[in-house]
C-alpha cells in the first residue's frame, strides 16, 4: 500500500520542494497552506497519486485540530509529516504590529505542536512514521529584530529533540531540519532580503535535499550548509550576549 506525507505550507519554497522530492518516491500527499488555487494546481500536476488539498489558515486557533479531523474523516494515515509552514518578520519587537507576532507563534509554534501531537499518537499506535519539523539556525541563539521569529524557532528544535528522546526504541522518529538563508518567498514575507544574513542564501532544493534524507535516515538534526554548520556551532560555544549581538549584525542592512 501506498503510503502518504502531509506537508504543510506546500505551496511554495521549502514546502514545494519537499512535495516534489516525496511525489517522485511515489508518496500520497496531503497539502496544507492558505492559497486554495495554487494548492489545486499542484494536485493536477500529481495525477498517479493521490493528492487531498486542505486549504487553511494554520494561524488561526483551531486551524490545526480541523485539518487533522479531515483526515480522520477521509480515513488517512500519516506516514510521514512535514511541519514546514512559518514565516518571520524583521522590525524592533515593539514596533511589529502584535496580532501579526501572535499568528507567528500561533502558526510557527502552536500548530507544529498540535499537528505532531495528533499524528504522532497514531504513529505510535501503527509503529511507523517520520516526522520533519523545520526550525532554523535562528534556533542557535536569541535574535534581535526577529525576536519572536528566533524564539519560534528555538522552540521548533527544543521540542524536537525532546520527543527525540521520548520516542528511543519507536520505530517513530522526529527529524528537526534547520536551514540558513534559504531563497524561497521567506525573504520578502519577513522583509531581510536586503540584510546581511541573506547575502549568503542557499537554494530552496539543495535545502531541502539535505532536510528530506536526513528525515529518511530518521537523523535526529540537520543544519544546512558548511558556513550555517559553523555558525550554529560557533552560537553553542559563545556567551548568549554574544551570539545576539552577531545575530543583530547580521540582521542590519548590507
Ligand atoms: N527561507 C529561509 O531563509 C528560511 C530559513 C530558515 C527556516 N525557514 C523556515 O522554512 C519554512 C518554510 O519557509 P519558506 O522559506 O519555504 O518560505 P515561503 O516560501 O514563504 O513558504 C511558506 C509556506 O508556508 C505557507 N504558509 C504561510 N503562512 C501560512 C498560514 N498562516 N497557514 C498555512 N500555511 C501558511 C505558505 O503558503 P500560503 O501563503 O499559501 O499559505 C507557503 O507555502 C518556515 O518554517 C521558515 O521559518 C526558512
Amino acid at each position: 500500500m501506498k503510503k502518504t506525507a502531509l506537508i504543510t505550507g506546500a505551496t511554495s519554497g521549502l514546502g514545494y520542494e519537499f512535495v516534489k522530492l516525496l511525489a517522485n518516491d511515489g508518496y500520497n500527499l496531503v497539502l496544507v497552506a492558505r492559497d486554495e488555487e495554487k494548492l489545486k494546481e499542484i494536485k493536477q500536476s500529481y495525477s498517479q497519486l493521490e493528492v487531498t488539498v486542505i486549504p487553511k489558515d494554520l494561524s488561526v486557533i483551531g486551524a490545526a485540530k480541523e485539518v487533522f479531523n479531515e483526515i480522520e474523516d477521509r480515513g488517512i494515515d500519516i506516514d510521514v509529516l512535514v511541519n514546514n509552514a512559518g514565516f518571520g518578520l524583521m522590525g524592533s519587537f515593539d514596533e511589529l504590529d502584535i496580532q501579526k507576532q501572535l499568528n507567528m507563534i500561533q502558526l510557527n509554534i502552536t500548530a507544529l505542536t498540535e499537528l505532531t501531537y495528533y499524528c504522532l499518537q497514531k504513529m505510535k499506535q501503527r509503529n511507523v512514521g517520520k516526522i520533519l519539523n523545520v526550525a532554523s539556525t535562528a534556533a542557535f541563539q536569541p535574535g534581535p529584530q526577529m525576536a519572536v521569529y528566533y524564539a519560534t524557532k528555538a522552540y521548533v528544535l527544543s521540542f524536537s529533540e525532546a520527543l527525540v528522546e521520548e520516542l528511543s526504541g519507536s520505530a517513530v522518529t522526529v527529524t528537526t531540519l534547520c536551514p540558513g538563508p534559504t531563497k524561497t518567498n521567506f525573504g520578502a514575507v519577513a522583509n531581510v532580503e536586503g540584510t546581511k544574513m541573506f547575502s549568503r542564501a542557499m537554494a530552496s532544493d539543495e535545502v531541502a535535499k539535505s532536510g528530506y534524507k536526513a528525515l529518511m535516515n530518521g537523523k535526529r538534526v540537520v543544519v544546512t550548509g558548511g558556513f550555517n554548520k559553523a555558525g550554529a556551532l560557533g552560537a553553542k560555544f559563545m556567551p548568549r550576549s554574544l551570539a545576539a549581538k552577531v545575530a543583530k549584525y547580521v540582521a542590519e542592512e548590507k
